[in-house]
């Protein structure tokens, strides 16, 4: 019992009165706190501040430092730094080559380091720039442990204090017992925090460059046109053929920007759904978006036929967006399909709500294939063998509309037969 043993305490006890608990009396209880509480912390802030804030019933110290080996291990760089006192040199993104630092020592030692007196540290070797901030920040000892993730080494978390010889062999065996779980918590959380980042940094560049590249798209096609058309003076027909290319590059252009457009609008839950009641489905998408894929499919000589089933009834749905879905599949279709093959699209009002399929004469896939079609950048092997060009989100954006619709979309294939892919809008939602 924790009383017992505080009746028990030798009188001869031989730490400084600072220390409000002995080791002994402590240890168990105090330690796994502090084990439990760093390993719960979230964040690598919270976990440190958990640190600054339970270490201080088991050790003393002025001042709590986190530096990370950064740069293949060249560079240490301060990430964290609380005192408890106000002039601080040595802060928060302070950084040093490892080899200007005597922490190579401690890196290869594996074991928790003290510095009992730092002035006269100084006196003996030529002392580093960090101590000698230290020193300005008038801290005396310190104590150094390095940490580790498996075997590579990870950084070093630092005491100090404004008293010497504030650390012992009683302070290395408490951070001796508490190292491998502050590695592991801080090593969690940081790698946490690091793919955050770099999650962060990859929609922030989606997005950025998806819009300033599709709007100079937009207007090349544009201007494209226009010279295409005569509007600005006829011209020769090998002039005509060439801008006709360049306006098909560019709309090629378009749709892959749109595509990683819509994909980071996903992404960041912008990507609106605005449902019209009312919906005249065939006149206000399907037509539309036959008339923005005809020439795809027209230039993969393929033959196009439409049907439409059941009594039409009005839809409430987001005619843009299901628009988009209509063009994926049948993009899909004339990218896919077979040269001069058939590609049917036939839209099925029925009592539940509508069917919409696309189906195309070609290749297909796999069963096996088919769990990947609707994920984030998945494009087949046999596509990529056979070199269509594609980002692989056009499918995934087209199941997130839909699912969104609350409907669902399904794929059917018979190997180097048919590819069939049919969607469902329930009636009312
Ligand atoms: N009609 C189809 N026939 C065969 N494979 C298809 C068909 N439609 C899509 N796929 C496969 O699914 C993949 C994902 O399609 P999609 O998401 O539209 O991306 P992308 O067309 O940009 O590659 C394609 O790369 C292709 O491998
Ligand atoms: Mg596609």
């Amino acid at each position: 019992m924790g009383d017992n043993e505080r009746g028990d305490r030798p009188s001869d006890f031989p730490f400084p009165s600072t220390l409000k608990k002995s080791y002994e009396e402590s240890e168990r209880e105090l330690l796994s706190t502090v084990k439990e509480r760093v390993l719960r912390g979230n964040s690598l802030s919270e976990i440190l501040e958990t640190v600054f804030n339970t270490f201080g019933d088991i050790l003393t110290f002025d001042r709590m430092a986190l530096a990370f080996l950064e740069e293949e291990g060249k560079r240490v760089v301060c990430k964290f730094a609380r005192t408890k006192y106000k002039t601080v040199y040595m802060k928060e993104g302070y950084s040093l080559d490892l080899a200007m630092t005597s922490l190579e020592k401690v890196l290869s030692a594996k074991s928790p380091r003290v510095i009992s007196d730092l002035s006269i540290y100084k006196l003996q070797r030529r002392a580093s720039i960090s101590t000698e901030m230290l020193l300005r920040e008038g801290l005396r000892s310190s104590m150094i442990t390095p940490l580790y993730s498996e075997k590579k080494p990870l950084g070093f978390l630092f005491f100090n204090s404004t008293y010497p010889n504030a650390y012992g062999e009683r302070e290395l065996k408490i951070l001796n017992e508490l190292k491998d779980t502050l590695s592991f918590a801080i090593e969690k959380a940081y790698y946490i925090e690091e793919l955050q980042k770099a999650l962060d940094s990859y929609k922030e560049l989606l997005n950025f460059v998806s819009h300033e590249i599709k709007n100079p798209i937009s207007s090349l096609i544009t201007q494209g046109r226009l010279l295409e058309q005569g509007f600005l003076g006829e011209m020769t027909p090998p002039q005509k053929e060439i801008v006709s290319k360049i306006v098909s590059k560019a709309e090629y252009l378009l749709g892959l920007v749109r595509n990683y457009l819509d994909l980071s609008r996903i992404e960041q839950g912008r990507l609106q759904i605005n449902i019209k009641d009312n919906v005249n489905f065939v006149e206000e998408v399907v037509k539309e978006a036959i008339s923005i894929a005809l020439p795809q499919i027209e230039q993969k000589k393929m033959i196009f036929e439409q049907k439409i089933e059941g009594n039409q009834y009005p839809l409430s749905i987001d005619p843009n967006l299901i628009k988009i879905v209509v063009i994926n599949l049948l993009g899909n279709g004339a990218q896919y399909g077979r040269e001069g093959g058939k590609i049917e699209l036939n839209v099925d009002f029925k009592n539940d709500g509508v069917y919409v399929s696309v189906k195309n004469e070609g290749e297909g896939f796999t069963e096996e294939a088919k769990s990947k079609l609707f994920r984030k950048f998945s494009r087949l092997e046999t596509s990529k063998a056979l070199g269509i060009k594609g980002t692989g989100l056009g499918l995934y954006i087209t199941w997130w509309i839909v699912t969104q619709h609350k409907g669902w979309i399904d794929a059917v294939s018979e190997l180097d037969k048919y590819a069939k892919f049919t969607f469902f809008m329930p009636r009312s939602n």
